[in-house]
């Protein structure tokens, strides 16, 4: 059995675990602000994100400004995609009473822990990371420090806090996988101070974009949060599907059609199959106008809290996130310094 097998069994375990005892956990999780956020991000975990925080696990929201940088330029874009998404968050249901909603860049004590944690491990164990591999093929560039070592970064942004519980995709399991060996390792040379993180996978299986490709704001092919119901109409519209009239669900053979079914599956809780039964020889427009009024009606109400919003809503709860955060920070590496005989 592989370990993503091995992991996807011991899930039904840890969500009961949870839902018996939710305070024993402590979520760390987040996103880069690369962009806006779309539906693959709110279905895959922001909904998610937002049903333990309601059930009374502690939630920490990363937005990871510093891993933006290690495989592009976003010449000034931060700003914009930093203050969307924490209205995305606002309007998702993210209660910035009950979580912590933080930027990387704003807490110096986090990133400090980055230092004796790279001492834990090795440059090959950097270079075996196949998400790092991964994105350094896809970014076309040369390697740099960063991207190599942004995995460890990545262990100081859940262990900062000492969180235990991190929702994830599959593409970050081996950066918990890191986190869990830098804990283990700190805490056997140095004295017990972090957990060791277990990874929560996600029950909804990674949303394509509507062309069936991998979502990406470069592509076109996402429904970002942000769009109004008239804008999500015009893009599921150019969605590209292909000639056969009679809708059936076949990712591999029909890439855009399955895309348009997934999207509707996801929205309606209905299966894709039973969605493609339904539309069956009315065609594809059919299928547009049934995925654009699912994708709608399930973002409705977030829509709606959205335009709700103002930007000091946004700018209050980062403002308050960051500074809960590097409390905690300075707390966390005071003690780290302690066990290592470095405070003076
Ligand atoms: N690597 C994650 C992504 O690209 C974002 C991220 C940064 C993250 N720090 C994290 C996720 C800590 C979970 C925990 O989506």
């Amino acid at each position: 059995m592989d370990s993503f097998s091995a992991l996807s069994e011991r899930m039904p375990a840890l969500r009961s675990s949870i839902s018996s005892d939710p305070s024993r956990y402590r979520i760390l999780t987040g996103e880069r602000p690369t962009g806006q956020l779309h539906l693959g991000h709110y279905v895959g975990t922001i909904r998610e994100r937002v049903r333990l925080q309601d059930a009374g696990v502690e939630t920490l929201v990363i937005i990871a400004d510093y891993q933006v940088i290690t495989d592009r330029d976003t010449a000034g874009a931060f700003r914009e995609n930093v203050y969307s998404a924490v209205l995305d968050y606002l309007a998702a249901g993210i209660d910035p009473g009950r979580s912590t909603i933080f930027t990387h860049s704003a807490i110096p004590e986090l990133n400090q822990l980055f230092l004796p944690f790279l001492s834990l491990v090795t440059e090959a164990e950097l270079h075996r990371n196949p998400t790092v591999k991964a994105e350094l093929l896809a970014s076309g560039r040369a390697l740099n420090g960063l991207l190599l070592t942004y995995p460890v970064h990545q262990a100081a942004d859940i262990l900062f806090c000492k969180g235990n519980l991190v929702p994830v995709g599959k593409d970050n399991l081996p950066h918990v996988e890191v986190t869990r060996t830098i804990a283990r390792r700190f805490n056997e040379k140095y004295g017990e101070v972090f957990p060791e993180p277990e990874a929560l996978i996600t029950e909804t299986p990674e949303l394509p974009g509507l062309d069936g490709r991998t979502m990406s704001k470069s592509y076109g092919n996402t429904i970002t949060l942000a769009m109004n119901e008239d804008e999500t109409a015009q893009r599921i519209r150019k969605a590209p599907t292909d000639s056969e009239r009679t809708i059936t669900y076949d990712p591999d053979s029909r890439p855009g059609v399955s895309a348009l079914l997934d999207t509707a599956s996801v929205c309606s809780g209905r299966t894709p199959q039973d969605i493609a039964d339904e539309v069956g020889s009315q065609g594809s427009g059919a299928l547009k106008a049934l995925t654009t009024e699912a994708v709608n009606e399930h973002l409705r109400e977030l829509r709606q809290r959205r335009a709700a919003l103002v930007a000091a809503d946004a700018a209050e709860a980062l403002c308050s996130g960051n500074d809960a955060a590097r409390q905690i920070a300075g707390e966390t590496l005071e003690e780290t310094r302690a066990a290592m005989g470095m405070l003076y």
